[in-house]
């Protein structure tokens, strides 16, 4: 593309939305800097780019604007099997680990996919599942695929692609997973779509890990071309929240151009000929606080990924086992006597929004926890996948009070996670029963009863919806939403049931 706005202009625009946006555009990337905002420029409804930069660097922007503009700015350009590595690694070295560990105990297996476009990279995650656990029906399977763009999330839900979204990927993908709709356009299998679930979810804006967005317990992350986008100060709190994400041993994925020391300072680098991913390694993170040499991990020379064709399942026994072991229990000392409950209280807090979940959880075994505390546990032990021992102290918590409506609502999380969806759904009418404008109940109602096929219940809960936030102002944050605008949920429920109104 030739560039015609001045350098000048370029370099104050990219200033404007480092500071605004948390956005890097170095000289190198002016180009697609003056591409997009152009793309912007007419979402926006402006005739010409110039008066458009003049109004946003001179306005205050709403959240929702910020997320709009945020949308154009960063490239949703993706297909399927993008670094064949990548799914090569996961089917020939985590999931056969991953299987050899849960299939024993609870069979069950959380990944997400953070800025996942159009659903190419989640689907594609969803098809090597199928290729490598044979008895999957058996499993409970979460893929969860997040994005900041409504209109990625309107094309991932419909599942509907066109012969570019097919470029580089093998033959067999499209031929086992897709079915030709009209000449040239791919629609996925119900049996692989069906395995994913997207919701809109701003890295940069939304609290994770928490429960209530799914985002907890994660045994895998992949978050490929998303971070390249953000400054320094972002990156990091950004890949701080998805390594709090993950469990204990669990995997995160960038994109090869992504891979770096500096960047992952948390994680332990996992070195297979030919791709290197991270992996969440507290021990790790330990000795490197204290300056002890981590070189004694073993390099995981021990396979070399090879393309595979056709699907068979292949059980790797020894691989790098992840380190399971729990964190030391804490003793307290006498003065923690002396604290009061606040100050106690504080200091669990400040534990848990450093990730450390096991020391949360071993603080918190006492009787006579406060409501906060109560919260605090059952999130910590959902964030580390305990999900029986979160439901048993939902349970609890509704026992003393039965009329919280939060409660009920966190439980009915756990619940989904548990794929318990009919005990979710009448914890969700609880929920409503005793706050009639709690519309992240109706929310979740409607996406339960969209996944049963059942297109009258969704519309019904959706209409309810806008029904309450259409009195609400577009920058109010959603409660229990951990951080979504009024203005952004009206969009992602008017794109749910436009593609809930096509099929
Ligand atoms: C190039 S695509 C990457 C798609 C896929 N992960 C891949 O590697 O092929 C980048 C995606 O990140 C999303 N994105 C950008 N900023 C984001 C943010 N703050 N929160 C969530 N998603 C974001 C964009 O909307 C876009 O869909």
């Amino acid at each position: 593309m030739i560039r015609t706005l001045p350098d000048i202009k370029l370099q104050k625009l990219s200033e404007f939305i480092e500071l605004k946006l948390a956005l890097h555009f170095p000289k190198e990337r002016w180009d697609d800097l003056e591409r997009n905002i152009r793309s912007a420029a007419k979402e926006f409804e402006y005739q010409d780019v110039d008066s458009f930069i003049q109004h946003i660097v001179s306005s205050p922007l709403t959240r929702e604007h910020s997320e709009l503009l945020a949308a154009h700015l960063t490239i949703s350009e993706t297909y399927f099997w993008r670094e064949p590595e990548s799914f090569e690694v996961l089917e020939q070295m985590i999931l056969p680990e991953l299987i050899r560990l849960r299939q024993k105990n609870n069979k069950r297996i959380r990944i997400w996919s953070a800025g996942c476009s159009g659903g190419e990279e989640p689907y594609s995650i969803a098809i090597a599942l199928t290729r490598i656990i044979p008895d999957i029906k058996n499993w409970n399977i979460s893929i969860l695929a997040t994005d900041i763009n409504p209109r990625n999330l309107q094309k991932a839900v419909t599942g509907e692609y066109g012969a570019w979204s097919f470029r580089t990927s093998p033959k067999w993908l499209k031929e086992k997973y897709f079915i030709e709709k009209n000449k040239g356009h791919f629609q996925i299998i119900p049996a692989i779509k069906n395995m994913v679930t997207f919701e809109y979810l701003n890295l940069a804006e939304n609290d994770y890990p928490s429960p209530l967005n799914h985002t907890n317990a994660m045994d895998i992350i992949y978050c490929r071309n998303v971070l390249m986008y953000f400054n320094q100060e972002r990156f990091r709190l950004v890949a701080k929240g998805l390594y709090n994400s993950l469990i204990e041993g669990g995997y995160f994925v960038v994109s090869s151009s992504e891979l770096s020391t500096q960047n992952f300072p948390d994680f332990l680098p996992v070195n297979i000929p030919g791709f290197v991913l991270y992996q969440k390694n507290s021990s790790n993170k330990r000795k490197q606080n204290k300056n002890e040499i981590s070189e004694t991990y073993p390099e995981p020379q021990l396979f070399t990924l090879t393309a595979k064709p056709e699907p068979t399942p292949v059980f790797v026994q020894d691989l790098v086992k992840p380190n399971l072991s729990e964190t030391e229990s804490s003793v307290f000392k006498e003065e923690d006597i002396l604290q009061t409950t606040d100050q106690i209280y504080e200091e669990i807090l400040n534990t848990y929004s450093k990730g450390n979940y096991p020391e949360v959880i071993n603080r918190l075994q006492k009787v006579d926890l406060s409501p906060d505390e109560q919260i605090l546990l059952i999130r910590a032990y959902a964030n580390t996948g305990k999900l029986s021992d979160a439901l048993t102290e939902c349970q609890k918590a509704i026992l003393t009070r039965k009329l919280d409506s939060k409660i009920h609502y966190l439980y009915a999380s756990i619940l989904q996670e548990l794929k318990q969806p009919d005990e979710a759904i009448a914890a969700l009418k609880r929920a409503i029963y005793i706050d009639p404008d709690f519309v992240l109940s109706y929310y979740s109602l409607g996406n339960l009863y969209l996944k049963k096929g059942n297109m009258d219940a969704t519309k019904k809960y959706y209409k309810n919806i806008l029904s309450i936030i259409n009195k609400w102002s577009d920058d109010e944050i959603v409660p229990e939403s951990e951080g979504l605008t009024t203005g952004r949920f009206k969009q992602i429920i008017n794109a749910t049931l436009k593609t809930a109104a096509l099929s």
